[in-house]
């Protein structure tokens, strides 16, 4: 039998919020049928207008809060809710660490069905603001014809113009201020994706935390770059730390920021950085990762998890740009990274030069094919990385690693629900989930990064609890 749905769209209901949603949402009943409301938190009373309504769950606007939860801060910035970046700057900076756990947890054991596994506290930020080294901001009109640089709005195209945003490096503040000034004086006109006319389409703005380097990347739609020679005048005179200013020329109709073509307006075509010991060159198109200060912190998890000796053989399956890989080859023989793109393994390949790495590999492939393929050629690994996109591991791809019995197996994630999936086909198969950590990455943001270890339940009764034993029997 159809049960009645007890909400109606554009009426306001009074809920208790009783849980919090992946995206940081507040979760509550009515009649027991379930509501989603942004910007509500659990243990909060409030007046709620429905939104829509499916055939399983409404969406609802927070319209007054009855009764406030103590968790409830102001956030900092004034574009919070309207602009499509941060969604939990209203969370106290702990309870969004608690929240990001609770997740981890909650997928263990709903989806993993992975009972009384250690989940340790989020690894926080000391400062959970301005910790991207990169932003990339689109450049456009407002109804007025004022210039606009700032964010889109949440699902829209409408760009939120925004003078500072509390996540970014503080730098990329006033290069926008710049830019403005310059378009507004020379009257430079911002792209319109619709018509595809006008010239600037992006600004992107990179630093590098430890070296202080700035790149500025001005992306147009064409060649030409009028008062080129005031804007690059206007920058280093402004900007500490310029090392280059970069034109990339997309006249593509795309939503893709960058095109290939780049060139080199003023300074070097790339800026350097340090992730611990090991230095990267980042030009525009190369991938780094956005928040140094935490990528040190989860490769120190890997690679604690790893607990290399210095002669193992390691695998690390999407390996990106090999970063995990060169911190993996410091304490081991030989490291394999499998990664799909192949200006990845280039960008991989040059890291491992410029660090003199030579005990690293890098292979083009598909992890799920490739790995398997070393171990058919008698490679076999002691210990395994896997670092996935969202949709998680292939199983053929996890079946083969296990077949090759590695003593531990390290899983670096950044969804918790393909990871309690692939989880669990894990201990189907041997290994058993020994340690969860998160790591707070993306603060502001739902996104929550974990990293797991994995140990091979058979090594672990023969070798560690056998030697325990055999310990204990010579000593009596
Ligand atoms: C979460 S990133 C990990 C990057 C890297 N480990 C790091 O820390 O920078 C996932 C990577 O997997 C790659 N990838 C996606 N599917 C793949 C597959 N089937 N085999 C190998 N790599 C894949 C993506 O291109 C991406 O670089």
């Amino acid at each position: 039998m159809n049960r009645e749905i007890p909400i109606k769209k554009n009426e306001e209901y009074i809920i208790d919020i009783s849980g919090m949603g992946h995206d940081g949402e507040g979760i509550g009943k009515v009649e027991n049928f379930t509501v989603f409301i942004p910007g509500a938190i659990e243990g909060e009373t409030a007046k709620v207008k429905i939104l829509s309504v499916k055939k399983n769950y409404g969406y609802g606007k927070l319209m007054e809060i009855i009764k406030p939860s103590e968790k409830r801060v102001a956030p900092v910035c004034p574009s919070f809710g309207k602009c499509g970046g941060c969604s939990i700057q209203h969370l106290d900076y702990n309870y969004q660490l608690q929240i990001k756990r609770k997740r981890v947890q909650d997928a263990l054991e709903r989806i993993g069905k992975l009972e009384g596994v250690k989940v340790h506290n989020t690894i926080g930020m000391d400062n959970p603001y301005n910790y991207r080294n990169k932003v990339q901001l689109p450049v456009g009109e407002d109804k007025d014809g004022n210039i606009v640089i700032g964010f889109y709005a949440p699902r829209s195209h409408n760009i939120i113009d925004i003078d500072k945003c509390f996540i970014q490096e503080e730098i990329s503040h006033k290069v926008v201020q710049l830019l403005k000034q310059w378009m507004n004086k020379y009257r430079i006109k911002p792209y319109n994706e619709e018509k595809h006319t006008g010239l600037v389409r992006h600004i992107m703005v990179r630093k590098g935390f430890k070296t202080g380097e700035v790149m500025v990347v001005i992306v147009t739609n064409g060649d030409k770059l009028p008062n080129k020679d005031e804007l690059i005048k206007s920058l280093v005179d402004n900007i500490g730390g310029i090392h280059s200013i970069i034109q990339n020329v997309n006249s593509k109709r795309t939503n893709v920021i960058l095109d290939t073509k780049c060139k080199t307006l003023w300074g070097q075509d790339h800026i350097t950085d340090y992730i611990g010991k090991f230095k990267f060159n980042i030009s525009p198109l190369s991938f780094f990762q956005v928040n140094p200060v935490q990528t040190e912190v989860l490769y120190g998890k890997v690679l604690e998890y790893a607990d290399l000796k210095g002669d193992e053989v390691v695998f690390d399956a999407y390996c990106g740009t090999g970063t995990i890989s060169l911190f993996l080859s410091q304490k081991s023989n030989k490291v394999y990274g499998v990664e799909i793109i192949n200006e990845a393994i280039e960008n991989a390949i040059e890291n491992s030069k410029i660090n003199n790495i030579q005990n690293a590999e890098f292979i083009v492939g598909k992890s799920e094919e490739e790995i398997p393929k070393l171990i058919s050629k008698g490679i076999i690994p002691d210990v395994v990385v896997v670092d996935p996109p969202r949709k998680g591991c292939e199983k053929i791809l996890i079946e083969s690693i296990c077949k090759s019995n590695p003593k531990r197996v390290v899983y670096v994630s950044c969804d918790p629900g393909t990871l309690a999936r692939d989880l669990a086909i894990f201990k189907e198969l041997g290994y058993e989930t020994e340690e969860v950590q998160p790591v707070d990455m993306f603060s502001q943001t739902s996104h929550v990064e974990t990293c797991v270890l994995l140990y091979n339940k058979e090594y672990y009764e023969k070798e560690v609890k056998g030697k325990v034993k055999a310990e204990v029997v010579t000593e009596v």
